[in-house]
C-alpha cells in the first residue's frame, strides 16, 4: 500500500490555539505558594496562612495557590561593583523577615553577583558571604567564562536592584520588556530552604528532567517537578538531573541552568518559575541566542560537547533482563541473525553474574561467556555488560557461592578505602541485588584505580572482551529504605529529615530508596552530592575505558546523569512501560535530552515493564529505528510473571519483516546520522529536533511533539496509538517535502492526514537538502563496506533553479578523537544552477581528506528529487559524458546509477539540456527502463524504491 496525502480539516487547530493561550501576564508577578509543603490545591485556611504572614486568596479555580507569599525581606544594601559586565552587591535580610520553615536558619547577609561570561551568556550567583556553603565542584562541572568579546557585544543587558527585582535581564533584540527577572517577592535564603521566583516574559518552556513529561511544552498551571536522582520507573523524577530549561517566544530564545546538585523543586506558573532548593547556593547560567539551534549549541559549548559515538553503536541493539542461561542468550542471538535482522550489539544484564555480584560470572548458567563474546565479534557484533555501583559485603554469602570463597573486589576496595563512609568513618552499608552492599565513592580518585583494576581483570583475566559498559542503579539505589520497610531508618538528623521535602518527591522519606544523607564522600555530604553519584561513576568508567583501550572511543551508558555527563557517558531513557503512551513520551524525553547535551539517547524499544503486544512492538520498532540509540530491552518479570520475549525474531514472519524494513531504512541512512553526530560532537548541534526547534517562526509547530526530525532534513511521523491506519501530521510549508520512500513531492503541506498502514512509518525529506546513504547490511561492520549514494532533495527556486546542500563526515568509526587527530574525510555536497547556461551542477567538495577507507568506497548512485524530467538532459560526470541515467517523469525523479566516484575525492556532475531533436526518443527509452526496474526492485522498501 502506498502512503497518500489528504488535506484534513483541522478541528484541533483551535484546540492548539486555546492551549497556547495560557498567557504570560508580565514578568514581575509570580504567585508564590506560601505553603509549598501542602499538595497542590490543598488549602491551609486563612488562619494558618495569616500566621505565616501570607495573603489568603481562598481556593482558586486556576490551580493557583490559596495562600500567597507576597513579602520580600532581603534588601540590596551595598554595591561593590557595577559595570556593564560585572555587578556585585551584598544583600541583607530585614530583621522581621523569616523563611517559612523555622528548622532552617535564615542567612543574614548574602553575596549577589552577576557576570557577563560570554557574548551569549551571563552567570548570576547568590551565596553566603563567606563562601563556605557547598557548591558543585569544578571537577564535576566547569563552565568556562571567557568573558564577552567586548563590553557592548553581549546580546543581553541587565538592570540590578529595580523596585521589584534583584535583577532584570533583557534580550537586546527586545528592549522593552525584561525577559527574565529575579523577583524580590518570595525570596528566601536559609540553610536548607532557598526559594526564588523567576519572572519570565516568555511563553514556551521546554526542559527540566528527567521526568515523564506528557507534553514537550510545559504545563504552567502551577505544576511542580522535583529534581533529585531516584531509582524509579519513569515518573515524577528519575535518575538524571537537569535543572535546565529553554524558553522561546516570538523571536526570543533563552535558556537557564541552575547549577546546583541539591534536591530541587520547580513550580511552573503562568508568570514564571518558582525554584525551591534544599541546599548549596543559587548559581544560574543564562544563555540567549537568535535561534533554538544556536542556543542549544551555546549551552553545549558551556557544559562540554557530547562524545562522538562509535559508528557501530548507531546499529540496532538487543537486551533483556532474565536470560536464564547462556543457551537462552545464544538462541536469541542465533534466531535474530537467522532472520537477517540488522543487529550490531548484544547486552548482558545482571543475569550473567554470580549472585548479581560485579566482576563475577555465574559458572553454572553462564559457562563459556567469553567464547560467546568472541563469537559476537567474529560476526561483527559487539557486547556490553552491566555493572552496578554497589559491591556485595556479605562475606557469608561469598563463602558459599564463590570458588575462592572471597570476593576480592570487595576486600580490595576496603583496603584502598574507597567506600562511602558514615559520620564515624565506618563503611556505610545498604542493600542492592546481591544483598548487603557497600557503595564506592566515585568522587575519590583512589576509586578510579580500584574500579579500573576490576574492569580490567574482567576484560583480561576472565577474558570477557566487552566493547562498552552499562552502569545502572547509580542514583545510587539501595533497597534498605524502601517504602515497605518502615522499620529501617537513617539517623534522625537534619540531612535525613530536612525541614522541607518537596511534595513532588516520590515517597515520604527523603532518603527513600537510596543511602543516608549524612554519609561522607570526597566531594561532600551525601545530602549535597547525591545527584552527582551517577555523574562521578560515569566519569571514572569513561576514564577506565580510556585506559583499557586507549585507541578506541569509550562507550558507557549511565542511568543517572548530571549536567555535563554527556562528555563521559551516554544515556538510555530509563525504565519505561510497554504501554502505548510511552511511545509518545519517549519522543519528548529524546528531544529534551538533545537539549541537555545527550544527542545519543533512546527509550527501551517495545517497553521495559510488562508484555508488549505485537502491534505495539511493531510500531515501537518503527519509531525506535529513529532513536539515535536504538535498543530493544525487556524486564525479567512484572507482577511476578515472566514477561514474554520481545526481540524481533520472537514475533511472526510478517512482524519480523516490518521490523527489519524499518531497521534497514535506518542502516541505509547511518552515514547521514553519523554526520549529525559529528556536528553534535564538534559544534554542540542537536541530532534529533522538534519541529518548533527547526522552524521557530512557524507558530503551528510550537506544540507538536509527536513527530521529530533527524537534523534539518528528515522528518519522522510515527504512529503512537493502536489500530491506526492513518495519522494526522504537520508538514511545515516553508520549504516543502518529499516522501522518503517513493520520492514523490508532497502536494499539501500544513496539517495533513498521512496513510500509515502497519508496515509503514512515514518519513519525509525536506527540500533543499542532500543526504548521504549506504547500502545497508545486517551489521555496520559489513554495511560500511557497501557502495554509497546521495539522495538530493532539490528545492525548486523561481526561474527553474535548483538548490540543495549537505555533507558527510567519515572516518574509521571507532578510533578516539579522529577529528582532532585529523583522520577523517569531510565532504560537502551542493546542487545549484548556473544562471547563464541554465545547467544544473552537483558538486562533491572535499574540504578535508585525512583518512583512507580500506574498502575503496565509492558514490555509486545519485537520486535527485524535484528534477524537471520533461526535458532531455545530457549528463557529464567529472567532464565525461555519462549514460546511466534513468528518469521517472511522474515523480520528477532523476537517477544516476553505475557511478564510480571515489570517496575522499571531489567530483562534479553537470546536467545540460540536450538539443530538442533527440529528446523525445530518450525520454521514452528511460521510461521503459524505469518500468523494467520496478519489477526488479520489487517492494524492498528500504531500497528507496523511487521507481515503484
Ligand atoms: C535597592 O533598591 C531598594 C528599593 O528600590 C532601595 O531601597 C535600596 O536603597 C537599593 N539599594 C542600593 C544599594 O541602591
Ligand atoms: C536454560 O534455561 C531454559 C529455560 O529455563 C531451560 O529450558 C534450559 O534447559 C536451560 N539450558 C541449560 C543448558 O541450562
Ligand atoms: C527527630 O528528632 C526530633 C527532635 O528530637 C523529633 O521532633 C522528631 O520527631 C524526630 N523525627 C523522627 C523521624 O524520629
Ligand atoms: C525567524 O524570524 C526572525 C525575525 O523575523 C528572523 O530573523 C529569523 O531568521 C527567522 N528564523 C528562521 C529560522 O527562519
Ligand atoms: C546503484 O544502482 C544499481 C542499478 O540500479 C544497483 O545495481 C546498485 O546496487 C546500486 N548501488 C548502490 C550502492 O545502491
Amino acid at each position: 500500500m502506498k502512503p497518500r496525502l489528504n488535506v484534513v480539516l483541522v478541528a484541533s487547530a483551535g484546540l492548539l490555539l486555546a492551549a497556547a493561550s495560557i498567557c504570560v501576564q508580565r514578568a514581575g508577578a509570580v504567585k508564590t505558594n506560601c505553603f509549598p509543603e501542602l499538595k497542590q490545591n490543598e488549602d491551609p485556611g486563612r488562619e494558618r496562612c495569616e500566621q505565616r504572614k501570607c495573603e489568603y486568596e481562598g481556593q482558586q479555580s486556576d490551580n493557583s495557590p490559596s495562600c500567597l507569599w507576597t513579602r520580600s525581606g532581603y534588601i540590596v544594601s551595598s554595591v561593590a561593583e557595577n559595570t556593564n559586565t560585572q555587578y556585585s552587591a551584598v544583600v541583607t535580610r530585614q530583621q522581621d523577615y523569616n523563611g517559612p520553615f523555622p528548622g532552617s536558619r535564615d542567612l543574614d547577609e548574602l553575596r549577589f553577583s552577576v557576570k557577563a561570561i560570554s557574548d551569549n551568556g551571563l552567570r548570576i550567583t547568590i551565596s553566603d558571604l563567606g563562601g563556605v556553603r557547598y557548591q558543585v565542584p569544578k571537577e564535576a562541572l566547569n563552565i568556562p567564562e571567557p568573558g564577552p568579546t567586548n563590553p557592548d557585544a553581549t546580546v543581553y543587558r541587565w538592570e540590578a536592584n529595580t523596585s521589584s527585582s534583584l535583577l532584570d535581564v533583557y534580550q537586546k533584540t527586545h528592549p522593552d520588556q525584561a525577559i527574565m527577572s529575579l523577583l524580590k517577592t518570595g525570596f528566601v535564603f536559609s540553610d536548607q530552604f532557598i526559594q526564588l521566583s523567576l519572572g519570565l516574559d516568555c511563553q514556551n518552556i521546554v526542559g527540566f528532567g528527567e521526568h515523564n513529561h506528557e507534553r514537550l511544552v510545559h504545563d504552567r498551571r502551577y505544576k511542580r517537578w522535583s529534581i533529585f536522582t531516584r531509582d524509579a520507573v519513569r515518573g515524577i523524577s528519575t535518575a538524571p538531573i537537569h535543572p535546565y530549561f529553554v524558553c522561546t517566544d516570538a523571536g526570543k530564545h533563552m535558556s537557564v541552568l541552575l547549577k546546583n546538585s541539591n534536591a530541587i523543586e520547580v513550580e511552573l506558573t503562568p508568570d514564571g518559575i518558582v525554584y525551591r532548593v534544599l541546599g548549596g547556593i543559587l548559581d544560574f547560567y543564562v544563555f540567549m541566542a537568535s535561534s533554538p539551534e544556536s542556543l542549544a549549541q551555546t549551552y553545549s559549548a558551556a557544559i562540554g560537547h557530547p562524545l562522538m559515538p562509535p559508528y557501530w553503536s548507531l546499529g540496532f541493539q538487543l537486551c533483556r533482563w532474565g536470560y536464564r542461561n547462556i543457551t537462552e542468550v545464544q538462541n536469541v542471538i542465533a534466531r535474530n541473525r537467522a532472520i537477517g535482522l540488522p543487529y550490531d550489539a548484544q547486552y548482558g544484564d545482571i543475569d550473567y553474574m554470580q549472585n548479581t555480584m560485579d566482576f563475577t560470572i555465574d559458572a553454572t548458567n553462564y559457562p563459556g561467556l567469553s567464547s560467546m563474546v568472541d563469537d559476537l565479534h567474529s560476526h561483527g557484533q559487539k557486547y556490553f555488560v552491566i555493572l552496578d555501583p554497589a559491591i556485595s559485603s556479605d562475606e557469608e554469602m561469598h563463602k558459599q557461592v564463590l570458588p575462592s570463597q572471597r570476593y576480592e573486589p570487595y576486600h580490595d576496595g576496603l583496603a584502598r578505602g574507597v567506600y562511602v563512609k558514615n559520620l564515624d568513618d565506618t563503611v556505610h552499608e545498604g542493600e542492592v541485588w546481591p544483598g548487603r552492599t557497600v557503595f564506592p565513592d566515585y568522587t575519590l580518585s583512589a576509586t578510579q584505580a580500584w574500579w579500573e583494576r576490576w574492569v580490567s581483570d574482567f576484560y583480561y583475566n576472565q577474558s570477557i572482551r566487552v566493547d562498552g559498559l552499562w552502569i545502572d542503579m547509580n542514583e545510587p539505589a539501595s533497597f534498605t529504605y524502601e517504602p515497605h520497610k518502615p522499620q529501617n531508618f537513617c539517623p534522625n538528623n537534619t540531612w535525613n529529615y530536612p525541614p522541607y521535602i518537596p511534595t513532588s518527591f516520590i515517597g515520604d522519606r527523603f532518603y527513600e530508596k537510596t543511602i543516608c544523607m549524612e554519609t561522607k564522600h570526597n566531594w561532600g555530604r551525601h545530602y549535597d552530592v547525591h545527584s552527582l553519584y551517577g555523574h562521578s561513576m560515569g566519569m571514572q568508567s569513561y576514564q577506565t575505558l580510556r585506559n583499557l583501550f586507549p585507541e578506541k572511543r569509550p562507550i558507557v551508558f549511565s542511568r543517572s546523569t548530571f549536567v555535563g555527563s554527556g562528555r563521559y557517558a551516554q544515556h538510555w531513557l530509563g525504565d519505561n512501560h510497554s504501554r502505548w503512551p510511552d511511545l509518545h513520551w519517549s519522543i519528548i524525553t529524546m528531544l529534551e535530552f538533545n537539549l541537555f547535551g545527550f544527542p545519543y539517547n533512546g527509550a527501551d524499544i517495545c517497553g521495559f515493564v510488562y508484555d508488549a503486544t505485537r502491534e505495539m512492538c511493531i510500531r515501537w520498532t518503527q519509531l525506535g529505528a529513529f532513536y539515535p540509540f536504538s535498543r530493544n530491552h525487556n524486564i525479567k518479570e512484572a507482577d511476578g510473571v515472566r514477561t514474554r520475549d520481545q526481540d524481533p525474531a520472537s514475533w511472526d514472519a510478517e512482524a519480523q519483516k516490518i521490523m527489519k524494513d524499518a531497521l534497514f531504512f535506518r542502516y541505509k541512512y547511518l552515514p547521514y546520522l553519523y554526520t549529525l553526530f559529528h556536528y553534535a560532537h564538534t559544534n554542540g548541534a542537536t541530532v534529533v529536533r522538534s519541529l518548533a526547534h527547526e522552524f521557530p517562526n512557524d507558530t503551528a509547530a510550537v506544540r507538536i511533539d509527536e513527530q521529530f526530525l533527524w537534523g534539518s532534513a528528515m522528518l519522522i511521523s510515527p504512529v503512537l496509538s493502536p489500530a491506526k491506519l492513518s495519522i494526522q501530521a504537520y508538514l511545515p510549508p516553508e520549504d516543502g517535502w518529499y516522501d522518503a520512500y517513493t520520492g514523490e513531492e508532497v502536494q499539501e503541506t500544513g496539517f495533513v492526514m498521512l496513510d500509515a498502514p502497519l508496515e509503514h512509518i512515514n518519513v519525509h525529506i525536506r527540500k533543499g537538502f542532500i543526504l548521504p546513504w549506504q547500502t545497508p547490511s545486517t551489521t555496520t561492520v559489513s554495511s560500511r563496506q557497501n557502495g554509497l549514494g546521495l539522495l538530493v532533495a532539490a528545492k525548486q527556486l523561481p526561474s527553474s533553479n535548483l538548490k540543495a546542500t549537505g555533507s558527510l563526515f567519515w572516518d574509521d568509526g571507532e578510533s578516539f578523537e579522529t577529528y582532532t587527530a585529523k583522520k577523517f574525510i569531510l565532504h560537502e555536497f551542493e546542487l545549484s544552477t548556473d544562471e547563464t547556461s541554465g545547467n544544473h551542477v552537483l558538486v562533491i567538495r572535499t574540504p578535508f581528506n585525512g583518512y583512507k577507507d580500506p574498502n575503496s568506497l565509492k558514490f555509486e548512485n545519485i537520486t535527485i528529487l524535484g528534477f524537471d524530467t520533461s526535458k532531455d538532459w545530457s549528463v557529464s560526470v567529472n567532464s565525461e559524458q555519462h549514460s546511466g541515467i534513468r528518469v521517472n517523469p511522474n515523480r520528477k525523479t532523476l537517477i544516476l546509477d553505475s557511478l564510480s566516484l571515489p570517496l575522499g575525492q571531489s567530483h562534479s556532475i553537470t546536467f545540460a539540456v540536450r538539443s530538442a531533436g533527440t529528446a523525445v526518443a530518450s525520454v521514452i527509452a528511460v521510461a521503459i527502463c524505469a518500468l523494467l526496474s520496478t519489477a526488479v526492485t520489487g517492494n524492498n522498501r528500504w531500497s528507496l524504491a523511487i521507481l515503484n
